[in-house]
């Protein structure tokens, strides 16, 4: 049976590539809706970008939504340095001609979780946490029907990527991610712990490119242009691949390894602002919330994103 999941996203090349493996893999995943939410770049462009990568996939029927266009709290923090001032540079790409849904993201997420059964629907948020906080503060009744979160953030030993001590999407809003992290609701979480260990190496950028499809050039040249930001910064041999970790966590949970452990987040000092802290040596009392992902079997899971989109 598939896992039925709402994906919430700020696309962004790796949210891109998040959305083509599920969509490539109906017999793991039945996406019920895609929405988006302001992140990497704004929401005009996060929920058209979901649009242009649904139409990519050949899947111009799955339903889309706009949601939160700011964090609960804080002024909006986007990242188009990494990602181009379209949210997916790289290759030329149409507008896209699939609808966008009319109703909010928020309101479907809510109408969704009190319409499946409890329990059935996994939550795959993969960008900062707002839309799924201000679900959650709106209807608290819905936590307990959600399966899991699955979700792309944080960061331990890596520490950060957007300031020394935050992840991202943490960064952008804090508070959403304490509401998330203080919501009861189980969680897995794919920090910059694992996430930077799955690197788009050239070998694995031109098995993109080998694919010969559409949708491998596509990736190939979306993986080329935002690994360029992370070779300069870490002098890695490739750019990490964050995002796509979650759903090839659905798909294939044995290519990954962590530990079920408390983790909380600062919302508060200026210096450490969306540090997640992860007691992964158990040296306090706090109760574990989350399976706190460490590490993957990177040529596996690459291995299986290829695939998978050559499906496509
Ligand atoms: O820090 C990585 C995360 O921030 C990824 O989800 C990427 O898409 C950006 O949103
Ligand atoms: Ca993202």
């Amino acid at each position: 049976m598939p896992r039925k999941i709402i994906i919430d996203t700020d696309p962004g090349q790796d949210d891109a590539v998040a959305i083509l493996l599920a969509l490539a893999s109906p017999e793991n995943v039945e996406v019920l809706g895609i929405t988006a939410v302001a992140g990497n770049v704004p929401l005009p462009l996060t929920q058209k970008n979901a649009r242009i990568v649904c139409e990519l996939a050949g899947k111009p029927e799955t339903k889309v939504f706009a949601g939160c266009d700011a964090p609960l709290e804080r002024t909006l923090v986007t990242a188009e340095e990494v990602h181009g001032k379209t949210g997916l540079d790289g290759p030329a790409m149409a507008d896209p001609t699939m609808p966008l849904q009319d109703q909010h993201a928020v309101d479907f997420i809510i109408e969704t979780m009190r319409n499946e059964p409890a329990g059935t629907v996994t939550l795959c948020p993969i960008g900062p946490l707002t839309n799924i906080a201000t679900a959650f503060n709106r209807a608290p009744d819905i936590k307990a029907r959600v399966q899991e979160i699955v979700l792309m953030g944080g960061g331990y030993f890596e520490g950060g990527n957007v300031t020394p001590a935050a992840e991202f999407n943490i960064y952008v809003d804090p508070q959403a991610a304490d509401i998330v992290l203080r919501s009861g609701v189980p969680i897995t979480m794919m920090p910059l712990d694992v996430t930077h260990k799955a690197l788009t190496t050239r070998a694995r950028i031109e098995a993109f490119r080998g694919i010969g499809t559409e949708v491998g050039r596509m990736v190939a040249e979306w993986t080329d242009f935002f690994e360029r930001f992370d070779i300069e910064k870490y002098g890695s041999d490739g750019a990490p691949l964050h995002d796509p970790c979650v759903i090839a966590w659905l798909i294939r949970p044995e290519l990954f390894s962590g530990r079920h452990v408390n983790v909380e987040v600062e919302t508060s000092s200026d210096l450490t602002m969306g540090m997640t802290v992860a007691d992964w040596w158990r040296v306090t009392d706090r109760a574990p919330n989350a399976m706190f992902i460490g590490d993957v079997d990177a040529d596996g899971f690459f291995d299986l994103l290829t695939e998978r989109l050559a499906r496509l």
